[in-house]
């Protein structure tokens, strides 16, 4: 499963290329029309608010009239795909039209899902001919022209193959992350993000980094409230994820269907999951990790799959900044804690999930709602869902996505999604080998999986 081989390709020089104009960070004038927006919505509130704030010009460069329904297609109708996509349709003028699934049964669900969600906001229900299913629904959702957007929610190891199809029909694209498992799939994708135009907007599923709290604090950190950064501490403690099984499913099925076990689908929990945090510190840190050292291993999990149950790695950033990371996902006792911790020459800052978000030291700061929760209250939310301090994360970040597509303001996310990717495989790589990897050579070893079955069987 573990293939390694070498793939040629210059990533560090594509990405020095691609990311300037890539970066997942809001500007200035976008956070405050976000401020704007999530103002008035504490006077105007529901589906009819919503249409009421859409900030827009009466016609954009993207042709939408003002007020006017972004049409969502959505790719992979499981749990975090609905969730994305009801929020859009409840944040936005995002309307899903479409919907496409490998699986039947999880398209159907989706159908009703959708049809009583649209129905409740006063809109039609799915067209069915806007309903894909099939090892081919990604490229057919692709070539519809009923659909202006389309979210991608599969399986990780699908992520850059449905992007490259979908940016290659002209669709705006929020991909969830990871922006690719292996190297292969990174060395797409940094290809595809050089093919999107400038009508198009692609943003990656780092919803954290929308949440306000943590957006303020990255401010106040990037601002230097903290002096020289010597060292960061990071978690993300899980509980394990459970089985999906269907009567009759062969071996494949079974396979895709529990592909959050299997590291050749998902990337592992450090890609798949811990992901989250990595990316919060390379925003914080403003780099992306030169070397790592890892240990983990699968000490508790026993059933099906070879995604390790725990992970302790060792990042060294640019001017020896150390983060050490350590992950778990195991047990079915609730626990859940994740977040990161930064001290510097003149203080210290805790961002967690849940707890207070704060700053102390020289230059104090909290952000208020957060410091009413006592830390490690926050419950795991399997969908990303979370409530706490990323209440509104998901909101905000597809308010400003929309808003870039409407606005014509566009976002090409993928450069700096596929940094943070990078960083995670450079840990699972390091703990895979059990010895310290640096960047430059995760980048020429050129790691791949493969999935060993073919998809036609699923048509
Ligand atoms: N940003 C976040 O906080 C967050 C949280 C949870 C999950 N995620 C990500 O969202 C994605 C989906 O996760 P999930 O929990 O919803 O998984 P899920 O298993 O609940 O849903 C995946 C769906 O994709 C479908 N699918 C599988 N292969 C497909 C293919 N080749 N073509 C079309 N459809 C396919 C499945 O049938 C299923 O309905 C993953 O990439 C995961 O990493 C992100």
């Amino acid at each position: 499963m573990y293939g390694l081989k070498p793939v040629p390709f210059t990533l560090s020089q594509v990405i020095e290329q691609v990311l300037p104009s890539a970066a997942t960070t809001d500007s200035p004038e976008t956070r405050r029309k976000r401020d704007i927006m999530n103002r008035r919505e504490l006077i105007q509130t529901g589906a009819a608010a919503v249409a009421g704030v859409t900030l827009l010009k009466p016609l954009t460069a993207f042709g939408y009239a003002a007020n006017s329904a972004v049409r969502h297609g959505l790719l992979g109708c499981g749990n975090r795909g609905t969730s994305v996509a009801e929020s859009f349709s409840k944040s936005t003028s995002a309307q899903v039209v479409a919907i496409a699934d490998l699986f039947p049964d999880n398209l159907a669900a989706g159908r009703s899902y959708f049809d009583k969600l649209n129905t409740s906001l006063g809109r039609a229900p799915i067209d069915s001919k806007l309903l894909f299913h099939g090892p081919h629904a990604f490229e057919q959702l692709a070539a519809s022209p009923d659909v202006d957007l389309i979210q991608i929610s599969t399986p990780p190891f699908f992520h850059v193959q449905h992007l490259e199809a979908a940016v290659a029909a002209g669709k705006h694209v929020y991909c969830e992350k990871p922006v690719g498992i292996d190297i292969r799939q990174a060395n797409l994708a940094l290809e595809i993000a050089k093919r999107v135009k400038q009508t198009q907007s692609v943003d990656v599923g780092f919803q954290c980094r929308n949440a306000p709290p943590i957006a303020a604090i990255e401010e106040k950190i990037r601002a230097g409230a903290l002096g020289k950064i010597a060292v960061v501490v990071g978690n993300y403690y899980a509980p394990a994820s459970t089985e999906k099984n269907r009567p009759g499913a062969s071996a494949d099925e079974y396979r895709l269907r529990n592909w959050l076990w299997d590291r050749a689908l998902s990337g592992d929990i450090l890609v798949e999951q811990n992901i989250h945090i990595i990316d919060l510190c390379n925003w914080l840190l403003g780099a992306h990790p030169v070397k790592a050292l890892a240990t983990g291993g699968r000490n508790i999990l026993t059933h099906f799959g070879d995604c390790w149950d725990n992970y302790q790695v060792d990042f060294t950033y640019p001017g020896d900044v150390h983060l050490s990371f350590s992950s778990t996902q195991f047990g079915a006792d609730g626990l859940f804690d994740a977040g990161l911790r930064l001290f510097g020459a003149n203080g210290s800052a805790t961002v967690p999930y849940s707890g207070p978000i704060q700053i102390t030291g020289k230059q104090p700061w909290a952000w208020e709602d957060s410091t009413a929760a006592a830390a490690g209250s926050g419950k795991f939310a399997a969908n990303g869902a979370f409530s706490d301090n990323l209440e509104f994360a998901d909101r905000d970040k597809e308010r400003t996505f929309i808003e870039s597509i409407t606005s014509g303001n566009s976002h090409n996310q993928i450069a700096a999604g596929v940094e943070t990717a990078l960083s995670c495989m450079l840990g699972r790589m390091a703990g895979l080998t059990r010895r310290e990897v640096a960047w430059d050579e995760l980048l020429k070893h050129g790691e791949t999986y493969e999935l060993g079955f073919g998809m036609e069987q699923f048509a």
